[in-house]
């Protein structure tokens, strides 16, 4: 809901920004809300730009750190979110005001800036531009899996909104000391506040350098890139124009999602033809890892979407959930393992090897239940695999986040053969309800598995290295006294993002820190 009046002072009617408690309180609805950094001297404005986040519109991981760190976060310092206006967060129950106008720019039409208070306090500035935003599908592209062909401008819009806002041309009457860019989507960000001059320092965050967000150079005009962008050192890359790179070169700092992607990708095999730039980018200090966390909803005490809430050593409890969806996987009773895959169907999550030791695991008296969507060939191939085996192996194409809860609270082991993994948070959602992994031993996996201790790492992308690592988990299944031990270990592994807070915060003083000296000097 769009409230249509202009409000020229650019903060919500009933609830002025510093007009909250310091400390989180309950308030009617249950909801708590976020506690004010005010007590913090060195406390910075942040805006963080994104493309997803986990409250509105998700496709994956990026939606839900979006959601969670700049939470996570509050007590130190004022972070709000800059998201594009899509219909499922236009139509969400939250209202938004329009605060502010950008005009356009070369070919990135003119948009409003409307300001959205979640019920905790959040706040989320919506980019409101309907010709680029207001379409049925994912903030990608459509239902039918084809990305959005203007894509470039959508996401240009963005980057340029968020350095817009950083110059105070919106004059919401709010100007972030620091921008935090997230992924290709909002690579433009700190390119566009480079070209400009701006002082502002920018933090550019890789969640997988996979999606580069890559397009001809004959772009340029639409999206107002200057000449001298196009070079090595710039966003040129290999003939086109990449908006990772931009947001890559142009940033102050860069980090990546878990400390042993931060070194993948300075090599060839990870780095995506990126590598050299990005040895370069760590050789100078410029690139550092810190890893993501998850929530405090992971709690499978008090977590509403599972039909029986459970504590460690609860086993009966873990089992009443893994009944419940056998049953919503049309799954045959069976006192075998059940393995679970919660993924985006891409070539990314390796789920060819899942299919390729798929009758492994049912020769062994193991289930699989698979939830995900993605690409059209991935979602036929999972289709495939239940009909070969079927009340031992259930698929449901699309995914809703009770369904993923449940099945981590079912399974017993969670299957993730990851091609790479930046971070990963489904194998840390799974070891808090009780499921071991079965993964790669590569990225934020290795990272965040104890390999025998909270789940089963394997070296090499291959059906043999995978298989030894299945075997391993059958011989453990096999030993209640053993599979519990390691389901107590993994439930009491401390995955929060107390962890990446400190990290982070310090980054975004020392940033800004920085920034003014520059300017002092100048
Ligand atoms: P990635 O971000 O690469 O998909 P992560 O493990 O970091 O991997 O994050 C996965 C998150 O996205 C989890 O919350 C998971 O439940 C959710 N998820 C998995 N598959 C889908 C999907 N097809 N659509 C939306 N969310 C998904
Ligand atoms: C990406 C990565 C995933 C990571 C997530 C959040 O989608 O694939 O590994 O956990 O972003 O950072």
């Amino acid at each position: 809901m769009i409230s249509a009046v202009l409000d020229t002072q650019g903060e919500h009617p009933q609830q002025p920004a510093g007009e909250r408690p310091a400390h989180s309180v309950a308030v009617p609805g249950g909801k708590t809300l976020l506690p004010l950094a005010r007590q913090n001297p060195n406390r910075k404005r942040v805006l963080f730009v994104t493309s997803e986040i986990a409250d509105l519109v998700k496709t994956g991981g990026l939606g839900d750190v979006s959601a969670a760190l700049p939470r996570a976060m509050a007590h130190l310092h004022d972070v709000r979110v800059l998201i594009p206006g899509y219909p499922q967060v236009l139509h969400s129950e939250n209202p938004i005001h329009i605060i502010g106008e950008l005009s356009g720019h070369a070919a990135l039409p003119a948009c409003q800036i409307g300001r959205m208070d979640m019920p905790d306090g959040l706040v989320i500035y919506v980019l409101i531009c309907p010709e680029l935003y207001e379409r049925e599908g994912t903030p990608y592209g459509a239902n039918n899996g084809r990305d959005w062909p203007d894509n470039h401008i959508r996401f240009a819009r963005l980057g340029l909104a968020a350095a817009d806002i950083a110059a105070n041309l919106a004059q919401i009457h709010w100007c972030p000391d620091l921008v935090h860019a997230h992924d290709w989507p909002a690579g433009l960000a700190p390119a566009y506040m480079h070209w400009r001059g701006q002082r502002t320092p920018t933090l550019f965050t890789i969640h997988n350098l996979a999606y580069q967000g890559v397009v001809s150079l004959a772009s340029c005009p639409e999206l107002g890139i200057p000449e001298h962008a196009l070079q090595q050192e710039g966003m040129e890359f290999y003939g086109k124009l990449s908006f990772l790179k931009a947001g890559m070169a142009y940033a102050s700092h860069i980090t990546t999602v878990s400390a042993t992607y931060a070194q993948e990708i300075t090599t060839p095999a990870f780095g995506c033809g990126l590598d050299g730039f990005l040895a370069s980018k760590t050789q100078q200090g410029l690139l550092s890892g810190i890893p993501n966390g998850i929530d405090e909803s992971w709690d499978a005490t008090t977590d509403p979407h599972l039909v029986c809430r459970f504590s460690i050593g609860d086993w009966d409890g873990k089992a009443a959930n893994a009944a419940h969806v056998r049953q919503m996987f049309g799954l045959d009773a069976s006192n075998g393992p059940l393995f679970a895959v919660v993924s985006r169907l891409v070539y990314q999550k390796g789920l060819d090897l899942t299919e390729a030791v798929a009758e492994f695991i049912v020769e062994s008296a193991g289930q699989i239940a698979i939830i995900g969507r993605g690409e059209p060939e991935e979602e036929q191939s999972m289709r495939a695999l239940a009909r070969r085996f079927p009340g031992r192996i259930g698929v449901h194409i699309g995914f809703n986040e009770t369904d993923a809860r449940r099945m981590f609270a079912g399974s017993d082991f969670l299957l993730m053969p990851s091609r790479y993994e930046p971070c990963g948070l489904s194998q840390m959602y799974a070891q808090r309800f009780g499921s071991l992994p079965v993964a790669r031993n590569t990225g934020g996996l290795a990272d965040t598995i104890e390999n025998g201790v909270t789940g089963f790492l394997f070296d090499e992308s291959t059906v043999a290295s995978y298989q030894q690592a299945l075997t391993r988990a059958f011989k453990v299944f096999a030993y209640p006294a053993l599979l519990n031990a390691m389901r107590c270990r993994a439930m009491a592994a401390p995955f929060n993002w107390c962890k990446a807070v400190e990290p982070y915060a310090e980054l975004y003083e020392q940033l800004v820190a920085k920034a003014l000296g520059q300017a002092a000097r100048q």
